[in-house]
């Protein structure tokens, strides 16, 4: 009989990090094969299925970073350790490290597009890094809103870390401004080889690849993660089409000279 791709399988709630009021990280238990960047359907019965992307991946687990914003993220943040969601997947291409092992690697991210490169940050930012050098440049609206704070310190010991707010109206001693005034600024040494990663808002994204671009990088050296209304997940629906590109299976991540198309 052929394999039900739709049916979910039940997952415990490990454990519950609270980043702000409105972003947990979700531990959840898996094992199996799963890239960052990749992303699961979760459901719970009753309140429907959202997407949403892998942050963390450890032995035996999955970390997802849910933003509270309607129906099912609503009842999945009444969740607590012990209890269980639904999850299908991983589904997806997800970032595939290899393709910036040796070059000089510069992340930019936006909020809770973090999650899908934290994986990514992580694998280059360790001890033994395949990077030859890495930049991340992170803006958040305000200090309240920066995710995964410890993980920026840690980073910080590896990788050349620039972390931006929008506003700051307390003293919480972060650059105020956009991620894109530190593009023109960046240090690389070899223009054909340096790799670059864009994940965020849709306007960062279109500003971010721009900079890029003007700063020399070829657009065949740039990736980016599109997030498009879903359904299905698995190229069945037709929900998250553009032209002939299913967002779901062709991507979330896309070459940029690929993917240029794609951002809104
Ligand atoms: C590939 C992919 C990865 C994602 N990864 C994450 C993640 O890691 N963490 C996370 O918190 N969210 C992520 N999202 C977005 C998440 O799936 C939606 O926020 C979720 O479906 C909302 O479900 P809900 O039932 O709680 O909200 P609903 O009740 O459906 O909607 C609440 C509000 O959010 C809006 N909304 C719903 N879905 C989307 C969407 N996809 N894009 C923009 N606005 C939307 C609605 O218009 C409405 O205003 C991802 C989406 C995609 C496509
Ligand atoms: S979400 Fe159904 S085809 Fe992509």
């Amino acid at each position: 009989m052929e394999e039900n791709n739709y049916l979910p399988f039940r997952s415990e709630v490990i454990d519950i990090i609270r980043h702000t009021k409105l972003e947990y990280t979700f531990k959840m238990a898996y094992n199996g094969a799963v890239l960052p960047g990749q992303f699961f359907e979760v459901s719970i019965p009753g309140f429907g299925e959202a997407p949403i992307s892998v942050s963390g991946i450890d032995s035996g687990s999955v970390d997802l970073t849910i933003r509270r914003v309607g129906n099912v993220t609503g009842e999945l943040f009444t969740r607590r350790p012990g209890g269980a969601l639904f999850m299908r997947g991983p589904y997806g291409n997800g970032f595939a490290v290899g393709d910036y092992a040796g070059r000089e690697l510069v992340v930019i991210a936006g909020g809770t597009g973090v999650s899908p490169v934290r994986g990514v940050i992580t694998h280059f930012a360790s001890q033994n890094s395949d990077a030859k050098k890495l930049t991340v440049i992170a803006g958040f609206k305000t200090p309240e809103d920066i995710l995964f704070r410890k993980d920026f310190e840690a980073w910080k010991k590896r990788a050349a870390v620039i972390l931006t707010v929008d506003k700051d109206e307390g003293n919480g001693g972060y650059p105020v401004g956009l991620v894109t005034e530190y593009i023109p600024k960046l240090d690389i040494q070899d223009l054909n080889t340096a790799a670059a990663i864009v994940v965020g808002p849709p306007p960062m994204m279109r500003f971010s690849t721009k900079g890029l671009i003007e700063r020399g990088f070829k657009e065949s050296n740039i990736w980016i993660s599109q997030e498009r209304r879903m359904c299905c997940g698995i190229g069945k629906c037709g929900h998250c089409k553009v032209n002939e590109v299913y967002i779901c299976l062709d991507g979330p991540v896309f070459n940029f000279s690929r993917g240029r198309h794609l951002i809104d």
